[in-house]
C-alpha cells in the first residue's frame, strides 16, 4: 500500500498521509516520498499550491519510533530523510496549507511551523514530547515556539511535553483556526485553492519576502537542534524511552544523573 498519496489537480498538489494502522508514523520511505512531492511541487510550473494533510482521523504520530532506533544505530553522518523532508518544505516557493485532525505529534506539530496556512479540527491533539522520548526539540520548533507563543507557553509546550488542544495550538501561533471536523477538508482545500488560482510570481515572491527576515537564523539554529538531537538518540535516555514504547510500560529514567 502506498504510504504517501501525491495527487495533482487542477494546480493543487495533494500529499496525504496514508498508513492509518500506525496513525500515520513516519518512516525513512515516508519522509523521502514527502520530500520528493515537494521538490517536484516546487520544480513543476503547473502545481501552483500544496495541501498536507492525512485526513479526518488522525494527521501523524510523528516519527516511527522503531525508525528511531534504527537512526540512532547509523553513523551520524547519514543524511537524515526527517532533516532533508524539513528542508524540502522550507524550500517550497509555493504556498503550503496543513489540513490536521486527529493526532499530531512529534514533527506532527513541529513541520505545521513551517507550512503557511493550517486549519485543525477541533478534535485534534497537538503534542510535542521529545524530552520524554529522552531527545531535545527539532524542526526549529526551540527558536519558533517561543517566538510566536511567548517563552512561558513554549516551556510548557517543550519541557513538560504534554498533548494540547487546538485552542492552545492557536496561542502557540502554531495554526490560523480551528473548525469543526467535517468542515475541515473543505475549509484547508477551498484556501488552497484560492491561493492556487493566485498569479504565481507575486505570491513566491510574497512567500519569500514573507519569510527572509529569519531564515539564516532559523537555519542556524536548525543546525544546532538537529545536532543536539542526533547526539541525543544515541544516548542511553533515548534508548531507554523507545523500549519501554516497544514493550508497552512507562520509562524508568531514574538511572541516569543529571548533567551538571
Ligand atoms: N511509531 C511507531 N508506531 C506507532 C507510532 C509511532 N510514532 N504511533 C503509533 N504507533 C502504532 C502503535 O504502536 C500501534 O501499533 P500496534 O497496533 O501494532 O500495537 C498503532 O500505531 C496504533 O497506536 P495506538 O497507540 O494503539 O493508538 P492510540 O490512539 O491509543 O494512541 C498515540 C495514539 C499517537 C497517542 C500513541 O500511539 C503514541 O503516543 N504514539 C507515539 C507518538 C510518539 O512518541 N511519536 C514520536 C514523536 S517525536
Amino acid at each position: 500500500m502506498n504510504e504517501v498519496l501525491v495527487t495533482d489537480d487542477a494546480g493543487l498538489r495533494t500529499i496525504r498521509l496514508n498508513r492509518p494502522e500506525k496513525k500515520n508514523a513516519l518512516t525513512r520511505a515516508m519522509y523521502a516520498a514527502m520530500a520528493e512531492a515537494l521538490r517536484e511541487a516546487a520544480a513543476r510550473p503547473s502545481v501552483r499550491a500544496v495541501l498536507m494533510t492525512g485526513g479526518t482521523e488522525c494527521f501523524t504520530s510523528g516519527n516511527d519510533v522503531a525508525d528511531f532506533k534504527a537512526r540512532g544505530d547509523q553513523a551520524a553522518d547519514v543524511p537524515s530523510p526527517a532533516r532533508e523532508f524539513l528542508a524540502a518544505l522550507r524550500a517550497c516557493p509555493k504556498p503550503v496549507v496543513a489540513a490536521v485532525a486527529g493526532y499530531a505529534v512529534g514533527i506532527g506539530t513541529t513541520l505545521l511551523l513551517h507550512c503557511d496556512f493550517v486549519y485543525a479540527a477541533e478534535n485534534a491533539i497537538f503534542r510535542m514530547p521529545f524530552v520524554d522520548l529522552g531527545l531535545c526539540p527539532e524542526g526549529g520548533s526551540s527558536l519558533l515556539v517561543p517566538q510566536r507563543g511567548g517563552q512561558l507557553l513554549a516551556n510548557e509546550l517543550l519541557m513538560l511535553g504534554d498533548a494540547f488542544p487546538p485552542a492552545t495550538a492557536l496561542r502557540a501561533g502554531v495554526v490560523n483556526a480551528v473548525v469543526p471536523v467535517d468542515e475541515m477538508m473543505a475549509t484547508a482545500e477551498g484556501v488552497a485553492r484560492r491561493l492556487a488560482a493566485k498569479p504565481p510570481a507575486a505570491m513566491a515572491t510574497t512567500k519569500r519576502l514573507l519569510r527572509q527576515a529569519g531564515e539564516a537564523a532559523l537555519t542556524a539554529h536548525m543546525t544546532e537542534e538537529f545536532a543536539d538531537f542526533s547526539a541525543l538518540l544515541r544516548g542511553p535516555e533515548a534508548a531507554e524511552a523507545v523500549a519501554a514504547f516497544q514493550e508497552k510500560r512507562k520509562p524508568d529514567f531514574s538511572r541516569f544523573l543529571a548533567a551538571e
